[in-house]
């Protein structure tokens, strides 16, 4: 006797958001005068508008994510015990089993494992390669009055070509800098993966195994700042030969056995809205980072974080390698990016796993690099849509230590997507208030700085149009 089959469907192709909405939070409208008066009152800078005043938030991906169910469940039940909490040997866990390194020294935030590592291991005169330092570790490096070198592979700084691993070090550049500076005035070789400053771009798994034996065979510590791993992970998987049917956790696995250590920001890749680490190898390094860690950060049992922060964390790192939500997310971004080039709106390609970044150079070539064309364009997203993104370009990374300016090598919007919190038709809406503001680019202007501070200046400088 046969039994009726099923009839047999083919798998569906519309990627959705892999999660239900059952809690929710208000967007904030507002008119164009509001707009308007906002951003005056706020220097012309959108660090320092309202988050209220703001409809769309892609100011940064990092802190400002949706947490799981299972995340919220793992922060009722979190364990506050100054030292020993179970809720720190969970983070532990979790960190050591992705990670695979001996010593997690937890921290407050990313920087915070930065700074440490910077004050523990590097010395004036220093020289620290990376392909490219995001603005907090280059800050950190050069506060301990060192230099932060960055030897991104040429195709890293061109934004239209388009190249799969264009957050890849260039590995002649590498040699050449140890050969020049000496083994022992390089205390580190840094990989930024993904590559925030250079577009959000992924670096390869060949270049992270090529970086890491080049750091090697001169006795240098190879350290991986971890911020974006999970979609480092992803386009690993997606875009490298061999790694099509290997997990997002064995990739991750494999990028973190040719490290010494990391610095983390769990604002990102780990799904939280708080917290990081530090987590290195070498016994005596990590004995001396926990000793500045008791002095600055907290207990190394929690390191600056509540016991809940790191529950959130133990769950949200494996949650960011979930790949239903990888691909899903990579999508969403891309799905823009479509749009937008089919307008012919320049940007970074291929867009990265965090954010789409618009080449406001390109855009907006009637405006000088001294008036900063991509500050430029964010203000006018603003104004259109209430849109908030950031400037990664002349205002951030222009001003020198010696208080001269050199325009950056790329000037960039960035549109930095927070996790698992918008949804398509926010996309759709980003895309028309762009369109909008690349149809009328002519009428944009440049501005001016009117107030700065000695570093890290583009968080608080206030600024004015140039009429
Ligand atoms: N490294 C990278 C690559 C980052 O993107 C960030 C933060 C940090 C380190 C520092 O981590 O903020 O936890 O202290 N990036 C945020 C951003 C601020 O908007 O890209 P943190």
């Amino acid at each position: 006797m046969s039994v009726k089959p099923f009839l047999d469907y083919p798998p569906l192709k519309t990627i959705i958001e892999p999660f239900r909405v059952r809690s929710v939070e208000p967007i904030c409208f507002s008119t164009p005068e509001e707009r308007r008066a906002a951003l005056a009152a706020a220097g012309y800078n959108p660090f320092l508008l309202r988050a209220d005043q703001v409809t769309i938030d892609l100011l940064t991906d990092s802190g400002t994510g949706a947490m799981s169910s299972r995340q919220w469940a793992g922060m009722i039940a979190s364990d506050e015990s100054y030292a020993g909490a179970t809720s720190f040997y969970k983070f532990e866990a979790a960190v050591k089993d992705i990670f695979g390194f001996k010593h997690v020294i937890p921290t407050h935030q990313g920087r915070a494992a930065e700074r440490i590592l910077a004050s523990v291991a590097v010395k004036p005169g220093d020289v620290v390669p990376s392909n490219t330092h995001f603005d907090t570790t280059r800050a950190n490096i050069e506060y301990a009055r060192a230099e932060a070198r960055d030897l991104v592979i040429a195709e890293g700084r061109q934004p239209q070509v388009i190249h799969p691993f264009k957050g890849n070090m260039d590995l002649d550049r590498l040699r050449r800098t140890i050969a020049e500076v000496g083994r022992e005035r390089i205390p580190f070789v840094m990989l930024t993966i993904t590559n925030n400053s250079g577009g959000g771009q992924p670096v390869s798994l060949a270049n992270i195994r090529a970086v890491s034996e080049i750091a090697h065979e001169h006795g240098i510590p190879f350290i991986i700042d971890a911020c974006r791993f999970a979609e480092n992970s992803w386009f690993i998987k997606t875009r490298e030969d061999g790694y099509a049917d290997k997990s997002t956790l064995e990739i991750a696995r494999e990028i973190f056995s040719y490290a010494d250590g990391c610095t983390m920001s769990a604002k990102k890749d780990g799904m939280a809205n708080i917290g990081g680490f530090l987590a290195l190898n070498d016994d005596d390094l990590a004995l001396h980072c926990r000793n500045l860690l008791i002095l600055t950060e907290g207990f190394p049992t929690y390191g600056g974080m509540a016991g809940y922060d790191m529950e959130a964390i133990a769950v949200g790192l494996y949650e960011a390698l979930d790949e239903n939500y990888l691909r899903y997310r990579v999508r969403s971004i891309m799905y823009l990016a479509e749009k937008l080039t089919a307008a012919g709106v320049p940007i970074v390609q291929p867009p990265g796993g965090h954010a789409l970044y618009l080449d406001g150079r390109a855009m907006l070539p009637h405006i000088p690099d001294h008036q900063y064309p991509a500050w430029s364009l964010a203000n006018a997203l603003y104004l259109a849509g209430g849109i908030r993104s950031v400037e990664i370009g002349t205002v951030m990374f222009g001003q020198q230590p010696d208080g001269s300016e050199r325009p950056a090598p790329l000037d960039l919007v960035r549109l930095a997507f927070p996790r698992r919190v918008y949804m398509q038709s926010h996309f759709d809406y980003l895309a028309e208030a762009i369109l909008l503001v690349h149809d009328r680019r002519e009428q944009i202007t440049g501005h001016r700085i009117v107030w700065q501070a000695p570093f890290l200046r583009h968080f608080t400088a206030r600024l004015e149009p140039v009429r």
